[in-house]
């Protein structure tokens, strides 16, 4: 999107840490800004806070785990603003805990919030940012454990992994659409992730303490406020990969070579001598 003055923005998680900067700087950029997030309180005093700087806020109570529950903020968006151009799909949680011994309780909380929470948004607000044909753009909140397998975090790896894939999907198949798709994945950012499980739902067994996330206080991260103009940033540039810590490069670089290792091995096995093989893949 070259101009996002007067647009509408739809943030999950928008009312504590990365959304929140993301708001802040929408709202700053006179973008109109609906935050939804399953913390009332907090959505409803970070809208305060920009009303009263003379910006467009309001705010939705969503569970993005619960279909429904996106499908009424939509309406709402809606019937507040009319239209909505740029969806984030940001709301997450973080536990820790390897694949094999992480409770499965937590394995499908983390699962439904980060995985099928942005399944979620992007089934209800694609057809709303098509509509209307004045373009829009997407970010999907991933991390660097969608880039990296971080040791002890295999549930959340596995979620943020999934966002990666169906980003990177999305980003082909909407060339020609209209929809910019940026897929952001943050190294430390100074947020309450780590207290993720105050927002442990019923379902999950109820809320929890702080140790479950595996994180400690995140408090020598990056200004989540720099993260959102950093956001912005990136839907003015249509920049597909955001990347709020460029020294992580080397693990991305780490991942590549232990992989292009894999087919120097595949290009010695035994197995596939004198293979047959088609070597196109569907799509
Ligand atoms: N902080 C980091 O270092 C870091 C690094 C990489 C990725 N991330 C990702 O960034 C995103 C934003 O997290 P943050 O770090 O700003 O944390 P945060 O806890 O400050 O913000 C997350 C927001 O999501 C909301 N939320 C939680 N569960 C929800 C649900 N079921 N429905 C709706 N809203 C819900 C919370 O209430 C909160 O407002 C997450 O997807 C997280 O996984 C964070």
């Amino acid at each position: 999107m070259k101009d996002v003055k007067g647009k509408v923005a739809f943030i999950t998680g928008g009312a504590s840490g990365m959304g929140l900067g993301m708001a802040r700087a929408f709202a700053a950029a006179s973008m109109k800004v609906m935050i939804a997030d399953i913390e009332e309180g907090p959505a409803q005093k970070a809208v305060d806070e920009l009303k009263a700087k003379g910006y467009e806020a309001a705010c939705v109570k969503v569970d993005v785990t619960k279909l429904e529950d996106v499908q009424a903020a939509a309406k709402k968006t809606i019937e507040t603003f009319g239209k909505v151009h740029v969806l984030c799909n940001n709301a997450g949680i973080a536990i820790g805990g390897k694949s094999e011994t992480a409770s499965m309780r937590n394995w499908h909380w983390v699962m439904d919030v980060n995985l099928w929470g942005v399944v979620h948004g992007l089934q209800v607000f694609m057809p709303l940012l098509k509509a209307h044909g004045e373009g829009g753009h997407v970010v999907n909140t991933a991390s660097m454990a969608g880039m990296y397998g971080i040791r002890n975090s295999g549930p959340y790896n596995a979620s943020k992994f999934a966002v990666v894939g169906i980003t990177e999907t999305m980003m082909g198949e909407n060339r020609k659409t209209g929809i910019g798709i940026s897929l952001m994945c943050p190294g430390v950012v100074n947020t309450n992730l780590g207290t993720s499980g105050r927002n442990r739902q019923e379902d999950y067994g109820g809320a929890v303490g702080d140790k479950e996330s595996g994180l400690g206080a995140l408090t020598n991260g990056l200004d989540p406020n720099i993260v959102g103009k950093l956001v912005l940033e990136a839907i003015l540039d249509d920049q597909p990969y955001i990347f709020t810590d460029p020294a992580l490069r080397n693990l991305v670089e780490l991942r590549t070579k232990r992989i292009l290792a894999g087919y120097d091995w595949a290009d010695k096995a035994k197995a596939l001598e004198g293979a047959v093989q088609s070597s196109a893949l569907p799509g």
